[in-house]
């Protein structure tokens, strides 16, 4: 009799445990399904113009995972440990190819000709003007209305952890000038950052400035906001910008505003400021004036306070778009964890010459001349905070 009810006790722990543990499972999957893999690669193929669509990953020593599409070489994923040693997915992205042809978003993608906006999307070059398409209101926003972001890059993956993608521009796309041959190539370190090098030439005098507009939510895509990262800018100004977000010249000291981000603060603390500038860009939506120095250097340190992930920018470039995901209305329901993202859950932090330059003779130039090569770098560097 004893043994029949310890062997009736033992059957009822096993299957308890057993019910806890899919329940778990279950919570897991539907709730956080890409914070434990990448979405089905499937989902991101096919030929589009004749040029095939993938889905591509890269991973290092350390199971760090990020999944590019040559569709607009999108970052759709990145699966980096939080404190605990949890794979989390920290990327703003759809869960299929269609999300990207129909987003409006930029989520994850390169972004060319030009990062940011180019005022009443006109330029001159040596007395001769271009006019671009003007898809933000009277100004051309990241290349116009069929930028880098919408073009199938042609893909070469040289290792496990090394993607080379290369787009021909012909001349006239977007209304700017010249043939631009353009590469970029990820790179995903041992050391858990993800390097973005781009180089490009032209047969004519262009302006180019690429970039990158992943946006990220450190405590996890689908989480609900960002205004509670701990965020650092190296940065002493901004420059300020006119209600259509076009800089005005003016750069506008940091110091005693809320754009002060040169000590580690909360995004969300002055996110409403009553200031002109906040109210301009609806939050954050400004470049900001790295600190000068030669080379690579850090340009900004981000914190999850939940899940202890930092992620740090270094670049080449003299300034940073912190665009605080203003724009964002929970429309993006192709998510891939199901989720919709709503405003202000996720952040970008696009690394670039100031928006306008070839408007602004007083801004650094962003002119390629032909045969000249253009190169920049970026990396996303990931680690824990301890
Ligand atoms: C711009 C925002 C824009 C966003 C998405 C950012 O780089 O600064 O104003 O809404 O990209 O298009």
């Amino acid at each position: 009799m004893k043994k029949v009810s310890i062997w009736l006790v033992c059957c009822g722990y096993l299957f308890i445990t057993a019910c806890n543990s899919s329940n778990q499972n279950k919570t897991m999957n539907s709730d956080t399904l890409t914070a434990v893999g990448l979405p089905d690669k499937k989902a991101y193929q096919e030929t589009l113009a004749g040029k095939t669509v993938d889905l591509f990953t890269l991973k290092n020593k350390n199971n760090v995972q990020v999944a590019i599409t040559n569709y607009g070489g999108a970052i759709v994923s990145a699966l980096v440990p939080d404190k605990n040693g949890e794979l989390t997915d920290v990327i703003l992205g759809y869960k299929d190819l269609k999300g990207y042809q129909d987003g409006k978003s930029y989520f994850g993608a390169l972004i060319g000709r030009y990062g940011n906006r180019i005022g009443k999307a006109k330029f001159s070059i040596d007395g001769k003007e271009y006019k671009l398409d003007a898809n933000d209101g009277p100004n051309s926003l990241h290349g116009g209305k069929s930028g880098f972001n919408t073009k199938v890059f042609d893909a070469k993956q040289i290792d496990d952890q090394t993607l080379e993608l290369t787009y021909n521009s012909p001349d006239g796309e977007g209304g700017y000038p010249g043939n631009v041959h353009a590469k970029v190539v990820y790179t995903l370190g041992d050391d858990n950052g993800l390097k973005i090098d781009y180089t490009a030439t032209t047969d004519k005098t262009t302006v180019l400035n690429l970039t990158n507009h992943a946006y990220f939510n450190l405590s996890g895509e689908g989480s609900e906001t960002i205004n509670d990262h701990l965020l650092q800018i190296n940065a002493d100004a901004i420059t300020a910008v006119d209600s259509t977000l076009i800089p005005t010249g003016v750069m506008q000291p940091v110091a005693g505003t809320a754009f002060d981000f040169r000590k580690p603060t909360t995004i969300g603390d002055r996110v409403d400021a009553a200031e002109e500038q906040i109210k301009m860009g609806g939050g954050y939506d400004h470049n900001f004036v790295l600190t000068k120095a030669d080379g690579m250097r850090a340009a900004a340190v981000v914190t999850s306070p939940k899940t202890g992930i930092v992620l740090e920018v270094l670049t080449v470039e003299p300034g940073i778009q912190f665009y605080g995901g203003n724009f964002l209305n929970g429309q993006d329901h192709n998510g891939k964890g199901g989720k919709a993202y709503a405003k202000r859950s996720g952040f970008c932090l696009e690394t670039q010459h100031f928006p306008d330059s070839p408007n602004k003779p007083a801004f650094p130039t962003t002119l390629v001349k032909a045969g000249e090569q253009y190169h920049t770098t970026t990396i996303y560097k990931f680690s824990v905070s301890k």
